[in-house]
């Protein structure tokens, strides 16, 4: 851990927070992130060099990542007693600046901005089964009001008739991705172990006496169910599953996406609970725009996600914060 001290000026550990901040989830562990540290503020750069060159043709992914980060370090300002803004985009001649955390004046952190940074190193993506039960309807309606704060929508998608036209949709977006040959090299290439990329105990299959409704994004090319087990069919378990909706659909929607979707996982892992992406439904346009025509969404889907409890913690790397993290040079 680097062990800078706040300066005089300002008196929050902005390399700490970048540390934090690189807890976040991104897109296949990818991690397409640089901190600054500056005077009073931190600033997320996107690093093209780490994109997903098929899955994320556009930066999409990259933006919500980085969005994701940048709500991390918020939290971790928060949480030190400072006011936090975040300004998406700042300077239009840099489009990689994606976000600047400014430190504010002291203001006490709420219990919850508290309990959601105690929970960042808890956090993970479990793709696991879930016990079943449903978030809690009280939980859900907090996690509403959460996101319009963000100025996005959170949507649940629980009428069978909707997850059966959710089903179809994944399966058909999730056999055009596994069926190119570069997606298929790709997400090989970040199955595995080590400071990024996704370890093969993150993605073990299903035992196979339950199966989700819903098709995952499958990791491994053997992952499906293929044959009935010894004790009769699978019991099909349907998770709580959210849809996160913006106005539109450019780097602005993706970055604050990514801020309110950390913010939901958060949230999820304070109350024991895990979360995963279903990324195949709003991986490319084409399938966002089906997805918000066949739900009857008004605006643009740009994140689905399953919530529950889920069994455990695999491991997931991270990257050392020396390559991630860019810090002012001492005075000689
Ligand atoms: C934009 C985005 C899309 C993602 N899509 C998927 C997905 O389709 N399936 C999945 O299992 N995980 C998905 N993830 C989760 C990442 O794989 C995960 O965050 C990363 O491997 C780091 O692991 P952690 O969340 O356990 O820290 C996605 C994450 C982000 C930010």
């Amino acid at each position: 851990m680097t062990t800078t001290t706040p300066s005089a000026t300002c008196p929050v550990d902005l390399a700490l927070v970048a540390e934090v901040a690189a807890l976040a989830p991104s897109v296949h562990n990818s991690q397409p992130w640089q901190f600054v540290v500056g005077d009073g503020r931190l600033d997320i750069y996107g690093d093209p060099t780490r994109r997903l060159r098929s899955l994320d043709p556009d930066l999409r992914l990259l933006h919500i990542s980085c969005g994701a980060a940048a709500e991390l370090a918020r939290l971790a300002i928060r949480s030190a007693g400072r006011a936090a803004d975040i300004d998406w985009r700042p300077d239009p001649g840099t489009p990689m600046l994606l976000a600047r955390i400014r430190v504010g004046e002291p203001q006490p952190a709420s219990d919850l901005d508290r309990e959601l940074v105690a929970a960042i190193p808890r956090r993970y993506t479990d793709r696991g089964p879930y016990d079943g039960n449903p978030v809690a309807p009280d939980l859900v309606a907090e996690m509403t009001h959460a996101v319009s704060s963000y100025g996005l929508a959170l949507r649940l998608v629980q009428d069978s008739g909707e997850r059966a036209t959710l089903a179809m949709l994944l399966s058909d977006a999730e056999n055009a991705e596994a069926t190119d040959t570069h997606y298929a090299e790709e997400i090989g290439y970040w199955v595995h172990a080590g400071a990024d990329g996704v370890p093969i105990m993150a993605v073990a299959p299903w035992p196979d006496h339950v199966v989700p409704d819903l098709p995952l994004r499958q990791w491994l090319p053997d992952g499906r169910h293929l044959h009935l087990p010894a004790g009769g069919p699978p019991e099909v378990l349907r998770d709580t599953v959210v849809t996160v909706v913006a106005d539109g659909d450019g780097p602005l929607d993706w970055l604050t996406t990514g801020a309110a979707v950390a913010w939901l996982q958060l949230r999820a892992t304070v109350d024991g609970l895990a979360t995963q992406p279903l990324g195949p439904a709003t991986d490319f346009a084409a399938a966002r725009i089906r997805l918000a025509r066949d739900l009857g969404l008004v605006g643009h889907p740009q994140f689905v996600m399953r919530i529950g409890r889920g069994s455990g913690r695999p491991w997931t790397g991270r990257r050392d914060p020396s390559e991630v993290t860019i810090e002012p040079k001492p005075a000689p």
